[in-house]
């Protein structure tokens, strides 16, 4: 275990998913841990990350220099470099001469940490101070213009640290660095794996759940289906899915989690499908918020249902729930935290559903589900698949949603996402919105005749986390082809238009 300990800035979650890109398990904790209860936890290594502050600024988190006598390896970048340097005697000031962005960085003779690296790359910083002078017993090992200490490292106590941030990948070396500390200075071993994670999980969850029923909500998202995967791969027929079926999803994925996901990880899978009950209540219905209310409403009243049904038999005692480690890491990450996300699933489901949660996924980034997904033999499609709202296609459709303009987004939806995935950009992009604007009318003319037909529009974008995006430059020949065939193959279209808005400040969906 490496511990990642959060001076405060955006890059705790990144350092820790580097950590584990380097097959090494991390967690993160916030800078207000003590010392006991970082020991407590046992780490074979310890990351300070960056901050937004000086460390000479009044109130700014502080490093107990104990920390530094624990004969644990730790390594501190940007702020927790100046902060290791402050707390073992180093000198520590404003330059004036503040560095941000990419920066060259010049290494110097002899040293482990840097020894793999030529003598000048460029590598990301953002700071205003700078280390002037190493504390006693560190060699330094680097320079640049505004940081006449860049890199230091004390062997004989396993402490180095470097002023950039070797995590963000503008830093050329980045991986090489904290690899180097990690695996040869600290001595951690990299047996992090998919395959590792399964079994761990495997064995955890057997021992949470022990012979009682457990029950799963699947939406056809990956979080979703790599939980159940996860908690039937560890205790089989005890697990029920439940798929409630809104009749809002897109072509053919009502079939795949019917059919491939049941095929694949045999689970008992109970279908709901409640197309005519979501569509009634969504009648006559165009604002947004209240399409939301609606749809949440009734997807806790249809899971209610179910799952009374089932208890009825089976006294169930757990709920699977797909709680990904960010935000555990956003909410505190307080131990055994339920902590649900009404956005992440439809409507959130309500609190008075009186089981325990069991939440497999709690440690894991998205990119490690998908890992796991793909190490329990789940379809590819299933593992890639971009996120989806909650509330499916009635927030894509501006306007009442009807089963006509379902069906009509359906087809339009189906074109965009097969010529994007055989343009082989499904991984490039992360999500594909195609919005069908039912309410409004454009002149066209297709074939003989003048039409009068409905406008589609195309909003890919690209992002890391879906709280900011910006639109996917999509290439010109890949925008063609769908335009030509979504006017050529579904007649009430006679318009395609893009959507190039970041967020902010559009967002993702249109409502
Ligand atoms: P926005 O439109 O806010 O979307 O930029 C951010 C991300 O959240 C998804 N999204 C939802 N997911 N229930 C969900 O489960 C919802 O009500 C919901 N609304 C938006 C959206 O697809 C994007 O990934």
């Amino acid at each position: 275990l490496v511990l990642v300990v959060d001076f405060g800035a955006q890059y705790a979650q990144l350092i820790a998913r580097r950590v584990r890109e380097a097959r090494i398990y991390s967690e993160i904790v916030p800078h207000t841990a003590s010392v006991d209860e970082i020991l407590a936890r046992k780490p074979t290594a310890i990351v300070l990350s960056g901050g937004p502050q000086s460390v000479y600024a009044p109130g700014a988190p502080q490093v107990d220099p104990a920390l530094f006598t624990t004969g644990i390896p730790t390594f501190g970048m940007c702020y927790g470099f100046q902060a290791m340097a402050a707390a073992l005697g180093g000198e520590v000031r404003r330059t004036g001469l503040s560095e941000f962005g990419r920066t060259p960085v010049h290494v110097g003779e002899g040293g482990e940490l840097l020894g793999d690296l030529p003598p000048n790359f460029s590598a990301w910083m953002s700071h205003g101070d700078s280390v002037y002078a190493p504390p006693p017993g560190f060699l330094c090992l680097a320079t640049s213009d505004g940081s006449p200490v860049a890199a230091f490292e004390d062997l004989t106590r396993g402490l180095a640290g470097v002023q950039w941030h070797p995590e963000v990948g503008h830093s050329e070396f980045g991986q090489v660095v904290l690899e180097t500390f990690l695996v040869t200075i600290a001595g951690c071993s990299q047996d992090w794996t998919p395959a590792s994670i399964v079994d761990d999980s495997v064995e955890a969850i057997r021992a949470q759940v022990g012979d009682a029923q457990v029950l799963c909500a699947l939406s056809g998202g990956v979080d979703s289906a790599v939980a159940a995967a996860l908690v039937q791969k560890a205790v089989g027929d005890q697990l029920t899915c439940v798929f409630v079926d809104h009749g809002l999803l897109r072509q053919g994925e009502a079939e795949r989690v019917e059919r491939d996901f049941v095929a694949v990880t045999g689970v008992d899978l109970v279908v709901r499908d409640e197309a005519d009950r979501f569509l009634g209540a969504l009648a006559g219905v165009s604002d947004p918020e209240t399409k939301r209310k609606i749809i949440g409403r009734e997807f806790i009243r249809t899971f209610e249902d179910a799952a009374r049904v089932l208890n009825a038999t089976k006294d169930i005692e757990y709920l699977v729930q797909g709680t990904l480690y960010p935000d555990v890491v956003e909410s505190g990450g307080g131990e055994g935290a339920a902590n649900i996300k009404s956005h992440h699933n439809v409507g959130g489901l309500p609190d008075d559903l009186q089981f325990k949660l069991i939440e497999p996924l709690r440690t894991l980034f998205k990119d490690e589900v998908r890992a796991v997904g793909t190490e329990l033999g789940l379809p590819s499609d299933m593992v890639w698949r971009h996120p989806f709202p909650g509330p499916g296609l009635a927030i894509r459709i501006i306007g009442e949603v009807t089963k006509d303009r379902l069906d009509l987004l359906r087809q339009v939806d189906a074109i965009a996402r097969f010529e994007l995935t055989a343009a082989g950009l499904d991984r490039a992009i992360w999500q594909f919105p195609v919005v069908l604007l039912a309410d409004v009318r454009s002149v066209g003319v297709q074939g003989d005749g003048r039409t009068y037909g409905h406008p589609v529009v195309l909003r890919p974008v690209t992002s890391e986390d879906a709280m900011t995006a910006d639109w996917g430059r999509l290439p010109y020949e890949v925008l063609e082809r769908i335009s030509t065939r979504i006017t050529n193959e579904v007649r009430e279209v006679n318009r395609v238009v893009l959507d190039i808005t970041s967020k902010p400040p559009g967002t993702i969906e249109w409502e």
